[in-house]
C-alpha cells in the first residue's frame, strides 16, 4: 500500500506544491543529487547465476512468469559498499542468544506489509538487527542507494556492506544462509540474479529470479520434503499476489478510515519523534486523501469485490482452510514455516486498522494469528530505542 502512496506524493502532491507554494523550494533543494562515491562491484552475471542456480541442489529454478510483451533487457548486480553509508538507526532488536553473526540494518516503513514480512522473519529466527525508519516524503535515509524502494537490508560482509532488496528475496537468502552454514552471503546472492525487464506499461522493472526458492545442496530430497517446500512456496506467492492486494482497498475504504489508518501509521512509525512536523502533517493528511482516492483504482486493478471487506475475509478463509486441513497449529506444523511467517507479517501491517478488527470479528483467523504472535514474541529479541 506504500508504493502507490509515494508515487502519488511524488507525482501529484509535490508538483502541485511546486506550482503553488514556496515550500516546494525546500523540498527540491534538499533533494538535489549528490556525487556517487560508492563503489559498485560486479558480482555475477545472470547467465552464470542461473546456471549455478540450476545446478545447485539440482532442481529448484524459478522462471520469471514472462508475459508475452515483456522484453528482457539486461541484468543488474546487488550493490556493494566498502564503507557503510551514514545512517541513523531508530531502534535495535537485540537477542543475546543470536549466534548467526549477521549484522543487519533494515531500512523500512514500519507499516509497509513488505517490511513487516521481513521483520516477522527476522523475529521468527531470533536475529538481532537495527531499524532505520525512512521518511516517506524525502526518503533521505536511503539517498545512498540506487534502489528507491523499501525494504532494503544492509548486511555486513567481509570487506564491506552488501545491499539486499525485495522482501521475498531477502527472506529466501537469509533462510539459505541459516540452513547452509558453508555458504557466505556474497555467495548466496549469486543464486538470486536480478533480471531487468520492461513491463507491460513500458517501464524498466527488475525481478529476482529464484526469489521464492531456498537453495540447498542435497541432491536427493525426499518426496515429502519436496511437497512441503512446494506448498510453502505457493503460499508465499499467494501472500504476495493475492493477500497483499486486499489490504489497501480495505484500510483506505472511506475517507475516515484512510485518515485513521495514516494516524496509526504515524503513531507506530514514530514519525513525530523522527521527522519534521510539516512532513508528518503532509504524510498523514496528504497520504490519507491520496490513498482514499486511488484505493478504488487499486480495487479494480486487483479484482477486489465491491464489498472490499468480503475480499479480505475470503483471503483469510482460504488461508485458514489450508491451516485447518493440516490439523496442526501452523501450516508448517507445530512451528511456523515461511508461509506462516509471511502471511503473519503481511497481516500485521494493518493490525491497528478497523479492517483488522472487522477481520477478526468475521473470520476465525484470530485463532491462528494470536498463536503466531505468541510464537514470534517468544523468539524476538528485546527492543532498544536509540535516541538521536
Ligand atoms: C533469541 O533467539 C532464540 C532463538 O534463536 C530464542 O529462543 C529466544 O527466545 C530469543 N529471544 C531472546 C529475548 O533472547
Ligand atoms: C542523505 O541525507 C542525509 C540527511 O539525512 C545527508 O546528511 C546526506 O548528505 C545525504 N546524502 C546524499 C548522498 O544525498
Ligand atoms: C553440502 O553441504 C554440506 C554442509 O552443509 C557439506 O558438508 C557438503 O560437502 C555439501 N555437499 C555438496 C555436494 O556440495
Ligand atoms: C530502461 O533502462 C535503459 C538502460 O538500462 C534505458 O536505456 C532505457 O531508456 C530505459 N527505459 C525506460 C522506459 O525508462
Amino acid at each position: 500500500m506504500w508504493r502507490p502512496t509515494f508515487t502519488i506524493l511524488r507525482k501529484v502532491v509535490f508538483p502541485s506544491l511546486k506550482d503553488n507554494i514556496r515550500l516546494s523550494k525546500i523540498f527540491y533543494t534538499t533533494k538535489s543529487r549528490l556525487p556517487r562515491s560508492t563503489a559498485k562491484l560486479t558480482l555475477v552475471s545472470a547467465g552464470v547465476g542461473v546456471l549455478i542456480g540450476a545446478g545447485y541442489g539440482g532442481y529448484t529454478h524459478y522462471k520469471l512468469n514472462s508475459k508475452k510483451n515483456v522484453a528482457l533487457t539486461e541484468t543488474e548486480e546487488y550493490a556493494f559498499f566498502q564503507e557503510a553509508p551514514k545512517y541513523q538507526a531508530h531502534y535495535k532488536i537485540i537477542n543475546e542468544t543470536d549466534t548467526t553473526n549477521l549484522q543487519l540494518v533494515l531500512f523500512q516503513y514500519q507499516t509497509c506489509p513488505f517490511c513487516c514480512k521481513v521483520r516477522a522473519y527476522l523475529d521468527s529466527k531470533g536475529i538481532s538487527y537495527e531499524i532505520v525508519e525512512v521518511d516517506a516524503v524525502l526518503r533521505q535515509a536511503i539517498n545512498w542507494s540506487d534502489y528507491k524502494k523499501v525494504p532494503i537490508l544492509l548486511a555486513k560482509v567481509d570487506g564491506g556492506y552488501q545491499q539486499l532488496f525485495d522482501s521475498t528475496a531477502i527472506i529466501s537468502m537469509l533462510e539459505t544462509f541459516l540452513r547452509d552454514k558453508t555458504l557466505q552471503l556474497h555467495e548466496i546472492i549469486k543464486f538470486y540474479p536480478i533480471t531487468k525487464y520492461i513491463n507491460e506499461d513500458g517501464k524498466n522493472t527488475t525481478d529476482i529470479t529464484n526469489k521464492y526458492f531456498i537453495m540447498h545442496n542435497s541432491t536427493n530430497v525426499h518426496e515429502k520434503e519436496k511437497r512441503a517446500e512446494n506448498e510453502e512456496r505457493e503460499w508465499r506467492q499467494w501472500a504476495d499476489r493475492v493477500l497483499v492486494h486486499t489490504l489497501s482497498p480495505n484500510v483506505y475504504r472511506t475517507a475516515g478510515e484512510a485518515l485513521e489508518t495514516f494516524k496509526w501509521f504515524e503513531e507506530v512509525g514514530g514519525w513525530r519523534q523522527s521527522f519534521p512536523s510539516w512532513e508528518c502533517i503532509l504524510m498523514v493528511y496528504g497520504g490519507a486523501a491520496a490513498m482514499w482516492m486511488i484505493a478504488k483504482r487499486l480495487k479494480a486493478r486487483h479484482n477486489i469485490k465491491d464489498d472490499v471487506r468480503q475480499s479480505l475475509y475470503d483471503a483469510a478463509c482460504t488461508w485458514m482452510d489450508a491451516v485447518k486441513k493440516k490439523g496442526t497449529r501452523f501450516l508448517g506444523g507445530e512451528q511456523p514455516n515461511l508461509a506462516d511467517v509471511t502471511v503473519y507479517g503481511v497481516l500485521s501491517s494493518i493490525e491497528g486498522c478497523q479492517a483488522f478488527k472487522d477481520l477478526r470479528k468475521n473470520t476465525d483467523i484470530g485463532l491462528w494469528y494470536d498463536e503466531m504472535r505468541k510464537n514470534m514474541e517468544s523468539k524476538r529479541g528485546r527492543a532498544l530505542a536509540i535516541n538521536a
